[in-house]
C-alpha cells in the first residue's frame, strides 16, 4: 500500500478522479480515498493546510493503512531568482523553518537530539526524478526540475526579506506549509517518503495573487509527475 497526501482539494482532485474501486473513510475529519490508481493500491488523503494537520494525517495513515511508502504532492513558493511558476521541486531534504530554539544556542529549525535536516528516501527521490523525465521528456511545455532542500512553516511567505532569509539560512529552494511535518512523522515511524512540489509563486509580495491564479495549472504539472511515479512504486 502506498500513501499519497495533498493539502488542498486542488492538490488531490486530479488523482482522485483517476482512481477506481474506491472506498472512502474519514478519520480525524480527514477524508481518505482508498483504491486503484493505474494498477497501484493507494490511500489518498487530503490533510488540510499546515504542519499540525500534516503530522496528524501522516500518523493516522501510518497507523491505519500501514503504507510501505508515502508520497506528498502539492504546491510551494520558489525561493531562487530565476524560478518559474510551474517548475517542479523534489525535496531531498526538509526543515521546519519556524522551530526556534536559538535562545538555547540551537540553529533555526533544530530540535534537541535531532538534525534539522529531515531526509527524503534517496531511492524515492531517484524514482521521482525518473518519473519527471518520463512525464515531460522534451516537450515544449517542459518545466524545470530542481532537487534540494524545501522548508516548511505555518506561514504563507509573501515578502522578499523572509524569502531571502529562508534561502540564506537553510539553502532552501522552496517554501511550503506541510512537507517537513510529513517527513518528520515518517522518519519517527521509519516509513520511506518523498515530497514533491510545483511552484505556484515565488514567495514575494505578489505571491498571494500568483498563488490564486496559478494553483490549478501548477497542480496539472504535479499530476503529470504523479501519473508516472505512482505506478513505478
Ligand atoms: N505554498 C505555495 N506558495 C507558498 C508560499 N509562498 N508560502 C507558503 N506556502 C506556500
Amino acid at each position: 500500500m502506498l500513501a499519497v497526501i495533498g493539502a488542498m482539494d486542488e492538490e488531490v482532485t486530479l488523482l482522485r478522479a483517476e482512481m477506481t474501486d474506491v472506498s472512502a473513510a474519514t478519520h480525524a475529519e480527514i477524508l481518505v480515498t482508498k483504491g486503484d490508481f493505474k494498477g497501484t493500491q493507494i490511500a489518498l488523503a487530503q490533510c488540510g493546510i499546515g504542519k499540525v494537520n500534516a503530522a496528524i494525517c501522516t500518523q493516522m495513515l501510518v497507523n491505519l493503512y500501514k503504507p510501505d511508502a508515502l508520497v506528498f504532492s502539492g504546491v510551494a513558493g520558489g525561493l531562487l531568482p530565476n524560478m518559474q511558476v510551474g517548475d517542479l521541486v523534489i525535496a531531498s531534504h526538509l526543515i521546519q523553518f519556524d522551530i526556534d530554539l536559538t535562545a538555547f544556542g540551537r540553529r533555526h529549525g533544530e530540535l534537541p537530539d535531532s538534525d534539522r535536516m529531515i531526509q527524503s528516501d534517496p531511492g524515492l527521490v531517484e524514482k521521482t526524478t525518473e518519473a519527471f523525465d518520463a512525464a515531460f521528456n522534451g516537450g515544449a511545455d517542459e518545466p524545470n526540475l530542481m532537487i534540494g532542500t524545501v522548508v516548511s512553516g505555518d506561514r504563507f511567505v509573501e515578502d522578499s526579506k523572509t524569502l531571502r532569509w529562508l534561502q540564506r539560512e537553510f539553502g532552501a529552494l522552496a517554501t511550503e506549509m506541510e512537507g517537513a511535518a510529513v517527513g518528520y512523522t515518517c522518519q519517527l515511524n521509519a516509513v520511506p517518503f518523498v515530497v514533491t512540489r510545483g511552484l505556484s509563486d515565488t514567495a514575494n509580495e505578489s505571491a498571494p495573487d500568483d498563488f490564486k491564479s496559478n494553483l490549478e495549472t501548477v497542480c496539472k504539472n504535479s499530476f503529470r509527475l504523479m501519473e508516472r511515479l505512482i505506478p513505478a512504486l
